[in-house]
């Protein structure tokens, strides 16, 4: 079969389209004919070879998510038979998912629910699911608060802005260009605004007539830290869930000091990892996933626009991530 692999880490050049022997599903696994695969930051991670919390045992084929159709199944699995179209977590190690076959734990995967895309399921999980466990369980949003949501055009970005809008919330988004403002617009945003250039908290603020947002989601990491510290209102949640510019930089003393001694305005600062959500707390992430599939369902939440490239433009498709030039969720397809 055709595959993505890395043979070592480093910059675009090191995913080469090869072809190896065909997956074998084990013990509660089952082989998944590949549709759609998403793109994601891990992947980004681990091309890199960033620190990283699962192994990236080389050579390794990347692409942790993925939909398609079950084509063999390994023993003691019960939950799905030859033909069915699942979608969810590649491979044992979040990753395989770049090729035209996959073994994944069928404990990791969901059924694509009728009428949804290969595509659309695709780029569910990773982006989806973590936009909806953040927003319900560790945000706790609640109706008539007001929710901060930078890059909003993006994968994460596109569904948080759908998510808080169906619990009842007031959206600003952060997008970098007039283009990506429109389209957070278009996802049902309230206002949007640059979120990178100099003095935007205060633009945040005077949005929400100086008192600030109920809670403000970073993606950006240290460099950004501070300035959205400054955006909070009064018990106000700060969820940190990613490093887009890298882990330089400290967090503000003086910002710092804003959220603990003076004024201590009763503030939180709250790390997220999806991984820890699913396995620590998994009644709790199923339950917020559930709700996300049924706006789907429902459509109430339509999710962030899909951009699909051919198998082979690997590559470029996560450079469109490294270099934050892609719109919405990228998928590609074998
Ligand atoms: N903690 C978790 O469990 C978890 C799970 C999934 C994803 N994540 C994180 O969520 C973040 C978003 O992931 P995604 O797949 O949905 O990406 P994405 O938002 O589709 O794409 C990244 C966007 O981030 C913005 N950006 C800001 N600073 C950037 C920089 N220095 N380099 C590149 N882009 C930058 C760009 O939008 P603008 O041009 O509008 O700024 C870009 O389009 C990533 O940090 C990812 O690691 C965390």
């Amino acid at each position: 079969m055709k595959a993505i692999q890395m043979n070592t880490t480093g910059g675009p050049e090191v995913l080469q389209l090869v072809d190896v022997p065909d997956p074998q599903p084990g013990p509660g696994e089952v082989l998944v004919r590949v549709e759609a695969a998403g793109v994601n930051f891990m992947d980004l991670m681990r091309r890199k070879g960033m620190p990283f919390d699962i192994p990236t045992p080389l050579p390794f084929v990347l692409g942790a998510e993925v939909a398609g159709t079950v084509v063999a199944v390994g023993s003691e699995v019960r939950t799905f038979a030859v033909g069915d179209r699942v979608f969810g977590q590649a491979g044992t190690l979040a990753g395989g998912g770049w090729a035209e076959l996959v073994t994944a734990n069928a404990a990791n995967l969901f059924p694509i629910p009728p009428g949804m895309t290969a595509e659309r399921a695709a780029g569910l999980t990773i982006v989806g699911v973590t936009a909806a466990i953040l927003l319900i369980e560790a945000a706790k949003v609640g109706e008539g608060e007001t929710v901060f949501v930078p890059a909003a055009a993006g994968g994460l970005g596109g569904y948080a802005v759908q998510i808080a809008k169906a619990l009842g919330a007031t959206v600003i988004a952060g997008a970098s260009t007039e283009q990506k403002r429109r389209i957070a617009l278009e996802l049902g945003a309230d206002a949007a605004t640059d979120y990178r250039g100099e003095g935007w908290p205060s633009k945040v603020r005077d949005l929400t007539s100086g008192r600030g947002v109920d809670v403000a989601l970073d993606p950006v990491g240290p460099q950004h830290l501070s300035q959205t510290i400054s955006i909070l209102a009064p018990f106000g949640r700060l969820i940190s869930y990613g490093s887009l510019a890298g882990y330089e930089g400290t967090v503000d003393r003086a910002a710092l000091s804003s959220v603990l001694y003076n004024p201590a305005p009763a503030q939180s600062l709250i790390g997220f990892n999806v991984t820890h959500w699913l396995t620590q707390r998994p009644e709790a992430s199923f339950a917020a996933a559930g709700r996300l599939f049924t706006w789907l369902a429902e459509g109430k939440v339509s999710g962030p626009t899909i951009t699909s490239l051919p198998l082979a433009d690997a590559a470029k498709a996560l450079s469109l991530l490294e270099e934050g030039r892609n719109i919405g969720k990228v998928v590609l397809i074998p």
